[in-house]
C-alpha cells in the first residue's frame, strides 16, 4: 500500500476548477473552467475542505505548478506534456469517447497511441490520488476522461472508498461495443464502490455490458467480481445550486442589467436565448435554422423576436470543433446578412465567456430559454433557468434527448432531428397563454429548487458511505443556499 496523505475528500477531475490563463499583460492568472462539471462540484469540495487534483490547462512542466489552495479547496495541478494534451485529452477523450458517448454525433475515431496516453493520464492521477488522500478517505473520481482511475487507485490504495460519477450519457450497449478498449473501461470503473450516472437506463446498460463482457455476477444494480467486492450502479441526477441562482436573479443589480440587455436589443417583444459550450451535441446549427424558417415563413418579425445566442469557445483544437464554429459563423453570418435590419440583428451571436451574474440577467432577459441537444448527459443550463424564472414567468423549449428531460416534463419538449417539429414549439412556447406558462414554470421550479446540486451530493455520498469500508471517514453534506 502507498504511503498515505491527508485529505479526507479527493475529487478526481480531469480540469481542474479554474483555468491557467495568460492575461492581456502578459501575466499568468487563473479563469473558472468551463463546463457543468465545475459548475456542480465546485460547491461540495468547498463545505469539505477537500482536495481536488486536476489539470490546469496549457502545457507547463510538473515543477512550474505547485499546489494552492483556493477559497476553502486544496488545489494540486497536474501538468500534462503537448503529446498528452494531443492524444489523452483531444484525441481519446474528445475525439473517441465523447462522440461515442454521445450517440455517436460524430463519428468517433479509434487510435491505438491515443488509447495509450489515456492510460498513462490516467495512472499519474491514480498515483496523486494514492499520495493525497488520509487513510480510509473517500475518493471521488469524475467523468469520461478518468475511467480507469478507480482500479487503478484501489490496487494501490485497497482502503479508500472509491466513488466514480459519469457526468455524459452512458451509450447503448450496440454502440459501447464497438470500442476496441471496451473490456478495460468496464474493469476501470469496477474499481469503485459506487458508479453513478445521470440516467437510471445508463446504470442498467452498464451492469449488462459488465455481466456480458467481463462475465461477471449481477443482481438489479449489484455486480459480484470474484474478490468478494460488490460494486453498486445507480442513478444520481446532477443539479445546481438552485438557491444560490435564485439568489442572484433577484438581486437589483441582476434585475438592472436585464432590462439593460433588453434595453440594448432594442426592446423587443420576445426575447429566445441559447447558451452553450460550443459543441456539435448541442444541436445549436438546427436550432438558429428553426429560428431564421419562422423569420421567412412570416410568423415572427425581426425587430419584435431576438435570437442571443451565447456560445463558449470549447476544444478548439479539435477538428470538428473547428467545423462546427466555422459553420455557426457562416449560419449567423448569412441569416443575419438575409434577414437582418440596420439595428435589428435576427441574430446576437456572443463567443464568450460570462461570469455568473450575467448569465443570470440573460436568463431573467430571456422569454424563451432554446435547450435542443442530440444528447446531453444532464444539461444544467435548463436547470439555471428555470432557479431564475422566481416570478413563475419564461418559456423552455427542451430537447427530450437531454437528461433534464426526465425531470422537466413540463417544457415544450422537442425532438431536435425534427426541424418542423422544433419551430412549432418555439411558437407555441412563445404565444403560450401567461396562465399556461405559469403553470408549467411553477413545477419545473419545485423540481429544481427542491432537487439541488446539495441534495445530490449528499444521495451520492451517503450511498457510498454506507457501501464503504466500515473505518473510513465520513463526509459533510455541502451547505445549503
Ligand atoms: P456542459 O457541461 O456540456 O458544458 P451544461 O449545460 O451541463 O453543459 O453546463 C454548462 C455550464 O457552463 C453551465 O453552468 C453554464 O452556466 C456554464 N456556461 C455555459 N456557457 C457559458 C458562458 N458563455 N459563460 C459562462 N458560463 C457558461
Ligand atoms: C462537460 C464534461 C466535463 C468537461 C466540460 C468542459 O461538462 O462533462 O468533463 O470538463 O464539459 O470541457 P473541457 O474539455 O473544456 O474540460
Amino acid at each position: 500500500m502507498a504511503s498515505s496523505g491527508s485529505a479526507d475528500l479527493v475529487i478526481v477531475a480531469n480540469r481542474l476548477p479554474v483555468d491557467r490563463v495568460t492575461l492581456p499583460d502578459g501575466t499568468q492568472g487563473w479563469r473558472q473552467s468551463p463546463g457543468g462539471l465545475v459548475t456542480a462540484i465546485e460547491p461540495i469540495l468547498r463545505a469539505n475542505q477537500g482536495t481536488w487534483i486536476g489539470w490546469p490547462g496549457g502545457t507547463e512542466t510538473e515543477d512550474e505548478l505547485e499546489p494552492f489552495e483556493d477559497e476553502g479547496m486544496n488545489l494540486v495541478p497536474m501538468a500534462m506534456t503537448a503529446d498528452e494534451v494531443e492524444d489523452h485529452y483531444e484525441g481519446f477523450s474528445n475525439a473517441t469517447l465523447w462522440p461515442l458517448y454521445h450517440d455517436v454525433v460524430a463519428k468517433p475515431e479509434f487510435h491505438r497511441e491515443w488509447w495509450n496516453s489515456y492510460s498513462a493520464v490516467n495512472r499519474r492521477f491514480a498515483e496523486r490520488a494514492a499520495e493525497e488522500a488520509a487513510e480510509g478517505a473517500t475518493v471521488w473520481v469524475q467523468d469520461y476522461q478518468m475511467q480507469l482511475v478507480p482500479q487503478m487507485l484501489r490496487e494501490l490504495r485497497p482502503d479508500l472508498r472509491i466513488g466514480f460519477f459519469l457526468h455524459i450519457p452512458f451509450p447503448p450497449t450496440e454502440l459501447f461495443q464497438q470500442l476496441p478498449w471496451r473490456r478495460q473501461i468496464l474493469e476501470g470503473l469496477l474499481g469503485a464502490d459506487l458508479v453513478g450516472f445521470q440516467l437510471s437506463g445508463a446504470a442498467q446498460n452498464f451492469v449488462r455490458l459488465v455481466r456480458q463482457r467481463v462475465g461477471h455476477k449481477t443482481h438489479r444494480d449489484l455486480v459480484y467480481l470474484p474478490d468478494g467486492r460488490t460494486v453498486k450502479a445507480a442513478a444520481f441526477p446532477i443539479s445546481i445550486d438552485s438557491a444560490g441562482f435564485e439568489e442572484l436573479a433577484r438581486s437589483e443589480q441582476v434585475e438592472e442589467r436585464a432590462v439593460e440587455i433588453r434595453e440594448q436589443l432594442g426592446n423587443p417583444q420576445k426575447v429566445f436565448l441559447g447558451v452553450d459550450r460550443l459543441d456539435y451535441t448541442k444541436g445549436i446549427y438546427a436550432r438558429l435554422r428553426a429560428f431564421a424558417e419562422l423569420i421567412e415563413d412570416g410568423e415572427l418579425d425581426v425587430g419584435e423576436a431576438v435570437f442571443v445566442q451565447v456560445a463558449t469557445p470549447s476544444r478548439e483544437q479539435v477538428e470538428q470543433y473547428r467545423i462546427l464554429r466555422d459553420d455557426i459563423d457562416r449560419l449567423v453570418g448569412r441569416i443575419n446578412g438575409d434577414l437582418g435590419r440596420i439595428g435589428s440583428p435576427a441574430i446576437s451571436y456572443l463567443h464568450a465567456s460570462f461570469p455568473r451574474e450575467e448569465m443570470a440577467a440573460l436568463y431573467r432577459a430571456a422569454d424563451v430559454m432554446v435547450v435542443t441537444p442530440f444528447r446531453d448527459g444532464m444539461n444544467l443550463v435548463a436547470k439555471e433557468y428555470v432557479a431564475c424564472r422566481f416570478d413563475n414567468d419564461g418559456a423552455l423549449v427542451l430537447s427530450e434527448f437531454a437528461g433534464a428531460a426526465e425531470e422537466l416534463r413540463q417544457a415544450w419538449q422537442i425532438n431536435p432531428y425534427d426541424i418542423n417539429g422544433m419551430k412549432s414549439a418555439l411558437l407555441d412556447a412563445c404565444r403560450a397563454e401567461p396562465r399556461d406558462v405559469t403553470r408549467r414554470m411553477k413545477a419545473m421550479r419545485k423540481q429544481v429548487m427542491e432537487h439541488d446540486v446539495a441534495a445530490w451530493a449528499d444521495s451520492f455520498l451517503a450511498e457510498l458511505g454506507s457501501l464503504g469500508k466500515a473505518h473510513g471517514k465520513s463526509v459533510r453534506p455541502a451547505k445549503r443556499g
